[in-house]
C-alpha cells in the first residue's frame, strides 16, 4: 500500500502517536478498492431474487421468460443451483449460521433468496429477476415476540451464557426498603453498512478467489471450503477495505456464498452485490428485545437485588439470541443479581453479532432503569452510581485487572458540568424555551483476547515487514497495527512494509468483540519480539559485533539499531548485522499471547461514562441531542485520534439507538416496511450538534502485553440510556420503549 506523508515518525515510539489514516488519500481520492470495484475478464453480474412472504414455499417462477430477457445467462433456483459438500444448515464453528442457499422451495423470513439472475449487464439481470415473478403458498407469519413460547436458548459465539446469578434476588427485593419492576423495550436493527455484502467470485478448476468485505478472513475461507469440498488454501480471499461491517461481515453471508455458486453455475466470474433491502434478511440484524428489570434499594440508595430478564427474538432455524443482561453481571455491586434470557421463534431471518451485541440493547435498559431507581430514591443519579459502584465483579466475584470509571464520571461530569444540574424533571429551558434536560449513563464492554498470528521479517536494507491476515472496516487497522508493528521491530513506521486484509497472510482472527488491536497487536509485537530475538542471536554471537557476549536479554531494538541495554551508546545497525551474518533476510511467526492465568483471576472490562444534554420542544416534542460528552478508560491508547474516532462513532449509534433506529415490521406480511436508508433512519451531522471524547488514562498489566483493552463498541453502550434519561429530565415523561420518538412526548 502506498505510504503517505503524514505516517513519518522521526522520535520515539510510534505506539500513542495521533496518526491520521494511512489509507484516508486511498480512500478520499477513490483509489481504494472495495469488493465490488473489481471487474475480472468475462465478468457476469448475478442479481438475487427474495422473497415478499416471510413463511411459507414459493411454487412457482417464470423462469422462461427471466431467460429469454436479452442478457440473461442463467437462472440458478433449487432445481439447477450447484450441489453443495455440506448442508448450509450444519455448523462447523460457533460462529457458523445457518445460510439460505437455494436448497429447496421452503422460505424461512422475507426477503430470503429465492433466485439468483446471472447476465451479461446488471441491468438485464435485475430485469431478469423482475422478470421471474414468483408466486407463493404462503403461512401466517409470526414476527411478535408473544407469539409463541419462549425457550431457553444455548450459548452464543465464544460463550456468553444465557443466565448467570449470585445471592437471592427475591430476598433482596423482600428486605428493600424502595423497589421498582419496569420493562423495556428495544426493536429490531439492522447492520447497514455503506458497502453492502458484495462479492467477485472466479473459479479456476477447484481454486477460488473472492473479492469481498471480511471481518474474519480465516473463518470465511474454513466456511466456504466445507461448503464446496475443497481446501481452504485454494481459496484466496481480499479484503483490503471494508465498507463497514458491525458483525455482520464475520463469517461468510448467504449472498457471498451465492455469488460463489453462480461463478459455478455459469462458468465465468460473478459480480453480486446485494441491494440495500436485501441487507434486511440475509445477513442478521439486531433482534428484539423486552427486558424487564427489578431492584430493590435499601435505605441509603445501596441496591439489595437487581434482576435484569431478557425477552429476545430468534428465527426458526437458528438460535442465536441477543445476550442483553450481560451488563448486569458486572456494573452495579448487589449481594443478588440475576440476568436470565429467553427466546421465541419468528419467521425471521436469523438474528446476530451486531455492535454492542447484548451491551447495547442491555445498557440501553440497564441504565435507563438505574436512573429510575435514583430517582424513587431522590438521589443524584451519579451519586447512585457512585453508591453503587462494583470494586469486584458482582456475579464472578474477581477482582477487575484495571477499573478507572470513578475517573471517567469525574472527568466526564466535570466537563459536561454536571455540578449545576437541577435534579427536578422539567426544570431547565434555554432561552429560546425549549425544555433542556441532562441525563448520563454508565459505558461497559468486556476486554476480550482471540487467537491471531502475524509474520515478522528484518532485510539486510535494513527494512522490516509485518504480515498479518488482519481487516479494516473503517476502524483505522492500516494505521494502529502499523505502529505497533514499527514498534514490535524497533523501526521508523516508514521503514516497515506493512500488508494485511488478505486471507493467504497469517491468520488474524476475528475483527469483532472489540478486540481485534488487542489480538492482532498482540501477534505483532510477538512476532517483532522473536524476530528481534533472531538478530540478537546473531549480533551476541559474533565477536565482531560491539554486542559480542551482552546476551539475547542485555539488548534493545530502537530506531533500526540493536543497542547495548547498559550502555546505549554500543550497538550496531540492523543492515550491518545482517550484512556481516550474509543473511538477506530473518522471519519469525508468533501468534498473539494471552496469559490464561491472569484471564481466569481477572475480570476485564473497559468502562466510560456518557453525559448527554438534550432540548424538547415543549409543543411539538422534538428531540435534538445538543450536547454529549464521553469519558472512556480501555487501558493503553495506540492512536488517539483514531480512537477519538470510534468514540464518536460508538456515541453517535447510541444517538441512532435512543432516536432513530427501528425495523418496523407488518404483522401480516412479515416483511420490514422501511427496508432503505430513506426509511430506516441514522443520525446525519445536523443530529449530532456538540461531541467530545475524553481519554482517561488506564494503565492493564493483566489484559494483554500491550495494556490494550479495545475501543470499537463501547461508545454505544451508556449514550442510549444517558439520552433517554436526559429525555426524562427535559420532560417528566419516561418512555420505556426505543427508538424514543416525538409522539411519545405529546
Ligand atoms: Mo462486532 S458485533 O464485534 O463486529
Amino acid at each position: 500500500m502506498p505510504e503517505t506523508a503524514v505516517t513519518r515518525i522521526r522520535h520515539g515510539s510510534s505506539i500513542g502517536q495521533p496518526l491520521t489514516r494511512r489509507d484516508g488519500l486511498l480512500k478520499v481520492t477513490g483509489a481504494a478498492t472495495y469488493a465490488a470495484d473489481n471487474h475480472p475478464e468475462g465478468l457476469l453480474h448475478a442479481v438475487m431474487a427474495v422473497s415478499a412472504i416471510a413463511r411459507g414455499r414459493v411454487t412457482h417462477l417464470d423462469v422462461a421468460a427471466a431467460e429469454a430477457h436479452p442478457g440473461v445467462v442463467a437462472v440458478m433456483r433449487p432445481e439447477n443451483a450447484p450441489k453443495l459438500a455440506q448442508h448450509p444448515d450444519k455448523k462447523d464453528n460457533p460462529f457458523a449460521f445457518r445460510l439460505d442457499l437455494l436448497q429447496d422451495a421452503n422460505v424461512r423470513y422475507a426477503n430470503q433468496p429465492i433466485a439468483v439472475v446471472i447476465a451479461e449487464t446488471v441491468e438485464a439481470a435485475t430485469e431478469g429477476a423482475r422478470l421471474l415473478a414468483p408466486r407463493y403458498e404462503a403461512e401466517a407469519a409470526r414476527t411478535a415476540l408473544d407469539t409463541d413460547t419462549p425457550f431457553v436458548p444455548p450459548a452464543v459465539g465464544a460463550g456468553e451464557e444465557p443466565s448467570a446469578s449470585t445471592g437471592d434476588v427475591e430476598a433482596g427485593l423482600t428486605a428493600a426498603a424502595r423497589r421498582i419492576e419496569v420493562a423495556y423495550e428495544t426493536p429490531s436493527q439492522y447492520h447497514n453498512a455503506m458497502e453492502p455484502h458484495a462479492i467477485v467470485a472466479a473459479w479456476d478448476g477447484d481454486r477460488l478467489t473472492l473479492d469481498t468485505p471480511s471481518q474474519a478472513l480465516a473463518m470465511a475461507q474454513g466456511r466456504i471450503a466445507g461448503l464446496f469440498d475443497i481446501d481452504p488454501k485454494n481459496i484466496l480471499i481480499r479484503s483490503p477495505f471494508l465498507g463497514g461491517g458491525f458483525g455482520s461481515k464475520a463469517g461468510a453471508a448467504g449472498p457471498q456464498v451465492l455469488g460463489i455458486m453462480a461463478a459455478k453455475l455459469a462458468g465465468r466470474p460473478v459480480k453480486l452485490v446485494t441491494r440495500r433491502e436485501q441487507m434486511f434478511g440475509p445477513v442478521g440484524h439486531r433482534a428484539q428485545t423486552r427486558q424487564t428489570l427489578r431492584m430493590g434499594t435499601d435505605g441509603e440508595g445501596r441496591l439489595t437485588a437487581l434482576e435484569h430478564r431478557t425477552l429476545t427474538a430468534s428465527s426458526t432455524y437458528d438460535d442465536f439470541f441477543e445476550p442483553s443482561g450481560g451488563v448486569s453481571h458486572t456494573l452495579y455491586a448487589s449481594p443478588n443479581i440475576s440476568a436470565t434470557h429467553e427466546a421465541v421463534r419468528l419467521d425471521i431471518g436469523t438474528p446476530m453479532f451486531m455492535r454492542a451485541p447484548g451491551e447495547a440493547s442491555g445498557s440501553a435498559a440497564l441504565e435507563s432503569a438505574v436512573d429510575e431507581m435514583a430517582e424513587a430514591c431522590g438521589m443524584d443519579p451519579l451519586a447512585f452510581r457512585l453508591k453503587n459502584y462494583a470494586e469486584i465483579e458482582p456475579i464472578s466475584g474477581k477482582p477487575f485487572s484495571s477499573k478507572a470509571l470513578r475517573e471517567c464520571y469525574a472527568q466526564g461530569a466535570e466537563r459536561f458540568g454536571w455540578g449545576s444540574r437541577n435534579p427536578a424533571p422539567r426544570s431547565m429551558r434555554d432561552e429560546a424555551g425549549l425544555l433542556v434536560g441532562w441525563g448520563m449513563g454508565t459505558a461497559t464492554f468486556p476486554a476480550l483476547m482471540m487467537q491471531a498470528e502475524a509474520r515478522a521479517i528484518l532485510r539486510a536494507d535494513g527494512r522490516g515487514a509485518m504480515l498479518i491476515g488482519a481487516h479494516d472496516m473503517g476502524q483505522g487497522a492500516w494505521t494502529a497495527l502499523a505502529q505497533i508493528a514499527a514498534d514490535s521491530l524497533g523501526l521508523d513506521l516508514d521503514a516497515v512494509t506493512f500488508e494485511m486484509g488478505s486471507s493467504d497472510l497469517p491468520n488474524a482472527g476475528i475483527a469483532g468483540g472489540s478486540a481485534h488491536t488487542a489480538t492482532a497487536g498482540s501477534a505483532i509485537h510477538e512476532a517483532g519480539r522473536a524476530v528481534i530475538a533472531q538478530l540478537a542471536d546473531l549480533a551476541t554471537n559474533d565477536e565482531a559485533s560491539p554486542l559480542f557476549g551482552a546476551g539475547n536479554a542485555g539488548v534493545i531494538a530502537r530506531d533500526g539499531s540493536l543497542l547495548r541495554r547498559d550502555d546505549e551508546s554500543r550497538g550496531e545497525r540492523f543492515s550491518e548485522i545482517l550484512g556481516r551474518a550474509g543473511r538477506a533476510e530473518i522471519v519469525a511467526t508468533a501468534k498473539s499471547a494471552s496469559d490464561p492465568a491472569a484471564r481466569d483471576h481477572y475480570a476485564m472490562h473497559a468502562h466510560g461514562a456518557v453525559f448527554a444534554e438534550v432540548k424538547v420542544d415543549p409543543e411539538l416534542g422534538q428531540i435534538l441531542v445538543s450536547r454529549l460528552v464521553g469519558a472512556f478508560a480501555a487501558g493503553r491508547i495506540v492512536n488517539p485520534r483514531l480512537v477519538r474516532s470510534q468514540y464518536y462513532g460508538g456515541m453517535i449509534w447510541g444517538v441512532s439507538f435512543a432516536l432513530h433506529e427501528h425495523a418496523v415490521t407488518d404483522a401480516r406480511s412479515g416483511r420490514i416496511m422501511n427496508a432503505s436508508l430513506a426509511e430506516y433512519h441514522v443520525p446525519v451531522n445536523a443530529d449530532v450538534p456538540s461531541i467530545e471524547a475524553i481519554l482517561v488514562e488506564e494503565d492493564d498489566p493483566h489484559v494483554n502485553a500491550l495494556g490494550i483493552k479495545g475501543v470499537g463498541e463501547i461508545g454505544i453502550t451508556g449514550t442510549a440510556g444517558a439520552i433517554a434519561n436526559a429525555i426524562f429530565h427535559a420532560t417528566g415523561i419516561r418512555v420505556r420503549e426505543f427508538p424514543i420518538t416525538l409522539d411519545r412526548l405529546l
